[in-house]
């Protein structure tokens, strides 16, 4: 790419252009989340995909984000600027090996964590993502048997938030995994004042000196809106470039993890560039196509999710 480009004013060109609309999740490189024309949870950005009548979507999130905007809008165009932007939660639960295992648990509902690929959508009753978990655990009857995949941490959060005992998929997040229970644990004894604001993917040690935990849509808000000044932020950390710019004059400060690593950024969510954004838009590919009988298979446990969290 010729130097001398502006890519943000290239961007909005083809934007123009081609009828293109761009949505971002909160953990893209700041640069991606100012050019974008939507930044949201994974729920807010499956709904935003669903009703755009944009005819091109350039996903800036990770290959299930983008598979999840295509199997809710087939019709449209959808780009993701970097096939390899994977994400290790979702393949700690390959389908056939949990097709397997959940032959154990003839009478549960399975409930999926939208961070999975297609294929354990297509074997999933219910789709949920963090931010309405705990309402659709709760749509259930209170005697309803429930396998909860892949996320262990964020199953064991719900188990303990509406009192069930759902069967968990052994899956995680590495980014979430990495944060240091002791170095928050100093962090927070160095800044009294401040407040410890987790996602659920994060482990239980970690989630228990949380003041508040959520989706990032809902930590966002709550950093947004609280009284406090000062935050301990445990996330990956492309979250703090909103809450800076909601609130400039308070204090986030993000976790640290276990070794001196940037292991706190997501490798999949940084593999999208600026760059990579302009070329997908001007050569529209990579494209991400599915298979039709799949996509109809992974739509109807989306579907019921949608509805529950109208
Ligand atoms: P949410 O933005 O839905 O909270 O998801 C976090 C995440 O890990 C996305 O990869
Ligand atoms: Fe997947 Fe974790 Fe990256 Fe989110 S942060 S995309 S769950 S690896």
């Amino acid at each position: 790419v010729d130097p001398s480009l502006d890519l943000f004013e290239e961007i909005e060109k083809l934007k123009r252009e081609k009828n293109a609309i761009i949505l971002a999740h909160f953990y893209q490189e700041p640069d991606i989340q100012d050019i974008a024309d939507y930044i949201g949870d994974s729920l807010g950005l499956a709904q935003k995909a669903k009703e755009t009548d944009a005819d091109i979507i350039l996903f800036a999130g990770v290959h299930f984000m983008a598979e999840t905007a295509k199997i809710l809008n087939p019709t449209k165009k959808v780009l993701l600027p970097d096939l390899n932007a994977g994400c290790s939660l979702s393949d700690s639960a390959p389908p056939a090996v949990f097709a397997e295992w959940k032959k154990q648990y003839p009478d549960h509902i399975v409930i999926t964590y939208i961070n999975c690929s297609a294929g354990m959508k297509a074997l999933s009753d219910i789709i949920c993502t963090s931010s309405n978990a705990k309402a659709i655990v709760n749509s259930l009857p209170a005697d309803q048997k429930i396998i909860f995949a892949p996320d262990k941490n964020l199953g064991a959060w719900i188990n303990k938030e509406t009192g069930r005992n759902m069967v968990l998929w052994n899956g995680a997040c590495m980014v979430h995994e990495i944060f240091s229970r002791e170095k928050i644990f100093k962090l927070k004894q160095e800044h009294p004042g401040a407040l410890v604001i987790a996602h659920p993917e994060c482990e239980e040690p970690v989630l228990q000196l949380a003041d508040f935990i959520g989706s990032t849509t809902q930590i966002l808000k709550f950093a947004d809106t609280s009284d406090a000044n000062e935050f301990i932020v445990v996330t990956e950390t492309g979250i703090l470039h909103q809450m800076q710019k909601n609130n400039p004059n308070k204090t986030y400060i993000p976790a640290p993890p276990e070794n001196n690593c940037a292991c706190n950024e997501c490798p999949y969510m940084k593999l999208n560039t600026l760059e990579k954004v302009y070329l997908a838009l001007k050569y529209e590919k990579p494209e991400l196509l599915m298979d039709e009988t799949l996509r109809l298979a992974a739509k109807k446990p989306i579907d019921r999710m949608l509805e529950i969290s109208k």
